[in-house]
C-alpha cells in the first residue's frame, strides 16, 4: 500500500513478568493462551499483528471479547506500550517518539473515541470540545468559535453550556466525537464507541459517523464486536482471535469467503445478499442467453440487483471491466436469500 496512514509490523503486546522475552522466544510464542499463562504468568494480548490502514479509510478491527482489540487500539498511540514490532503513523516511528512527539501524535494527528465517553464531568459542552485546544495553547475566542462549530457538526447546537450529566448517553458520546474532532486530527481511533448506547441512538450515531467520514475523509480506526455495525462502517475489517489476526478482508470477501470456521461462524447471521456482490454468484453464460441481455456490474450488492434480474425474462449478464465474467437468473439470487424472503 502507498503512503499508509497507519502501517503495523509484527506487533507484540504481552502482559506480565518477562513479558518482553516472549516474542523473540520460539517456543514460548507457540503456545496457546492457557499454556502461556500456565507457563509464564503472561497473556500475549496482541500475537505478531501486521496491517496497513489507508488514509481516508475506515478501518474496522473485530473480534470476541479478550481477543485484543482495545489493546492493539492503544498501542497505535502507546497509551498501551507495545513489547515489540513497529507502527508507523503517517510514516513516522511511534515507538521511537519521545515524549513531546508523543504528545504531539496524541494532540493533533490520532485522536480517540472511547466507549465510556471519557468526558470531564464539570466542565460544560463547549469546554469538553474544545479542551483538548485549550492544552495546546489555544487562545480562548479562538477555540470557543471552532468548538462551536463542530458542536453544530455533531449536532448538539444548544446544549454548549450542559453538564455531561444533564445529557443522555448518545449526546455524551456526540461530545466525546466533538471532542476527537474539535483537533481536526487525521485519524480517529473508536473503541466500541457505541457499545453502551440502546439501538435507535446507536444507529443514529453509526449514520454520523459515516456522514462525518464523507465530509472530511478522516481515517479511522473502529473496534466493535457487531458485524453489522462492522459491516456497515468498514472499508476493510480485521478478525482477532485471542491476540492473533484470522483475516482481513472487505465485507463481501469474509462472507463470500470466510477463512475458517470461526470466521464462519461470525459471519452465520450476515443477511448474505445484504453484503455479497454479484461476483459470488455469477455463472458462466449459457449459449441460450441473448447477447442483447440486460447487463449489471459484478461489484454491485446482491439486493440491489434483485428488480432487474427478478423482471428479466431471461438471464442477466454480468461485467466487471468492460468485459462479460458470467450471468446470473432468479436462481442464483434465490440462493443467497433467507427462506422467508425467497418465499415471498
Ligand atoms: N493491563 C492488563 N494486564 C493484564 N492483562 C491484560 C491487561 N489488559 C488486557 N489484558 C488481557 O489481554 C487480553 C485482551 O484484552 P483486550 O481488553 O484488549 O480485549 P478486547 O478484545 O478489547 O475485549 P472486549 O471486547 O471485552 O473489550 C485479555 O485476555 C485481557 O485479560
Ligand atoms: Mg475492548
Amino acid at each position: 500500500m502507498n503512503n499508509p496512514a497507519i502501517s503495523v509490523r509484527s506487533l507484540w503486546k504481552v502482559f506480565g513478568p518477562g513479558g518482553e522475552k516472549i516474542p523473540g522466544n520460539r517456543e514460548l510464542s507457540a503456545l496457546g493462551s492457557a499454556e502461556l499463562l500456565e507457563r509464564t504468568k503472561c497473556v500475549a494480548a496482541v500475537r505478531n499483528l501486521s496491517f496497513d490502514v489507508a488514509k481516508g479509510e475506515v478501518f474496522v478491527v473485530m473480534g470476541l471479547s479478550g481477543s485484543g482489540k482495545s489493546t492493539l487500539i492503544r498501542c497505535l498511540t502507546r497509551l498501551i506500550e507495545p513489547t515489540s514490532g513497529q507502527v508507523l503513523v503517517d510514516g513516522n516511528d511511534v515507538l521511537k517518539a519521545g515524549v513531546a512527539e508523543l504528545r504531539e501524535l496524541r494532540r493533533r494527528k490520532v485522536s480517540m473515541v472511547f466507549q465510556h465517553f471519557g468526558l470531564l464531568p464539570h466542565r460544560t459542552v463547549l469546554d469538553n470540545v474544545s479542551y483538548g485546544l485549550q492544552i495546546r495553547g489555544t487562545g480562548r475566542n479562538e477555540r470557543h468559535a471552532k468548538a462551536r462549530e463542530i458542536i453544530e457538526l455533531v449536532g448538539l447546537k444548544g446544549y454548549e453550556q450542559h453538564y455531561p450529566d444533564q445529557l443522555s448517553g448518545g449526546m455524551q458520546q456526540r461530545v466525546g466525537l466533538g471532542r476527537a474532532l474539535a483537533g481536526d486530527p487525521d485519524t480517529i481511533l473508536f473503541d466500541e464507541p457505541f457499545s453502551a448506547l440502546d439501538p435507535l441512538i446507536r444507529r443514529d450515531m453509526q449514520a454520523e459517523v459515516i456522514r462525518l467520514h464523507k465530509d472530511m475523509g478522516k481515517t479511522m480506526v473502529f473496534v466493535t464486536h457487531d458485524l453489522s455495525e462492522a459491516l456497515k462502517l468498514g472499508d476493510r475489517i480485521l478478525i482477532m482471535r485471542n491476540g492473533e489476526p484470522v483475516q482481513c478482508g472487505t465485507g463481501d470477501d469474509l462472507v463470500g469467503s470466510p477463512a475458517d470456521k470461526y470466521i464462519e461462524d461470525f459471519v452465520s447471521e450476515v443477511p448474505r445478499a445484504d453484503v455479497l456482490t454479484l461476483k459470488w454468484i455469477t455463472r458462466p453464460v449459457a449459449d441460450s442467453t441473448p447477447g442483447d441481455a440486460a447487463v449489471l456490474n459484478s461489484r454491485m450488492i446482491i439486493r440491489d440487483a434483485i428488480p432487474a434480474v427478478m423482471h428479466s425474462s431471461c438471464p442477466v449478464l454480468v461485467e466487471e471491466g468492460g468485459r462479460i465474467t458470467g450471468q446470473i437468473d432468479r436462481d442464483s439470487i434465490l440462493s443467497v436469500l433467507q427462506p422467508a424472503e425467497a418465499a415471498a
